[in-house]
């Protein structure tokens, strides 16, 4: 069967990540966490010290961006793909709250974005791929053939990810989870680059009250109809 590239979009915290990963698995794609090579930079300017009182320091991070070296390598236990910087894994260093409040803020940078959506379309170029994100069927793949843009109500998505972190241990409150979800909508909804918006040709799916299998079965049938064309 011929290869697709597939483009899953959509808000923060609404499960896109979950659903791209299982679909990349059941049918043998690639997949790629576009999120995460935002959150692998974030980190690398934290432990570089590029957050300053005044603001980032672009210049330095500009000159840097080249060294920056994102590459994904499966879990061999878990089979999930784990995120390294420079050769380090950071799988989990990416996921805490500092990181996922300085994300969006590195995300509006015009070179950032420029370097990473250069990495993605290579890793695209074979087909074969599921990539999430903010842009992918946007900017990233234009000409993806199948494309979803996913949505929930930000209290459902604040509620998924407090449970989400409560569940690993984290001492979280909902309300500062609630507060960054919604911040994070502002800015990627609001940034003049690439800005998160649902591609025309994308098919919306708002997920606020459906299980993880009815959205598997979904996600299933519109792969099954994007690749019988
Ligand atoms: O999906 P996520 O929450 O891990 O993404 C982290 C941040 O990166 C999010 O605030 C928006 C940004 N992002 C982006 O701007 N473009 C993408 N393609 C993916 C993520």
């Amino acid at each position: 069967m011929k290869k697709i590239t597939i483009a899953i979009d959509g808000f923060s915290s609404c499960g896109k990540s979950t659903m791209a990963k299982d679909l990349a698995q059941e049918i043998g794609y690639i997949y790629i966490d576009s999120g995460a090579m935002y959150r692998a930079v974030t980190l690398y300017c934290i432990q570089n010290d590029l957050f300053k009182p005044e603001g980032i320091d672009t210049e330095t991070l500009r000159k840097q961006i080249d060294q920056i070296l994102i590459t994904f390598h499966l879990n061999p236990q878990t089979k999930r793909p784990q995120t390294y910087l420079n050769g380090k894994n950071v799988e989990k260093e990416i996921r805490t709250m500092e990181v996922s409040s300085k994300v969006s803020l590195i995300s509006t940078i015009d070179f950032v974005r420029q370097a990473l959506v250069a990495q993605q379309q290579e890793m695209g170029k074979a087909k074969g791929i599921v990539m999430d994100g903010r842009d992918i069927g946007t900017t990233v793949f234009p000409n993806a053939e199948l494309k979803i843009f996913v949505t929930a109500s930000p209290e459902i998505r604040a509620q998924r990810r407090y449970e989400e972190l409560k569940a690993k241990g984290k001492e979280v409150s909902f309300e500062e989870i609630f507060a960054n979800v919604k911040e994070r909508d502002y800015i990627d909804q609001n940034r003049t680059i690439s800005p998160l918006r649902k591609a025309d040709d994308a098919i919306l799916l708002d997920n606020s009250n459906l299980t993880i299998e009815q959205q598997k079965e979904w996600l299933s049938e519109q792969f099954k109809k994007a690749t019988a064309q």
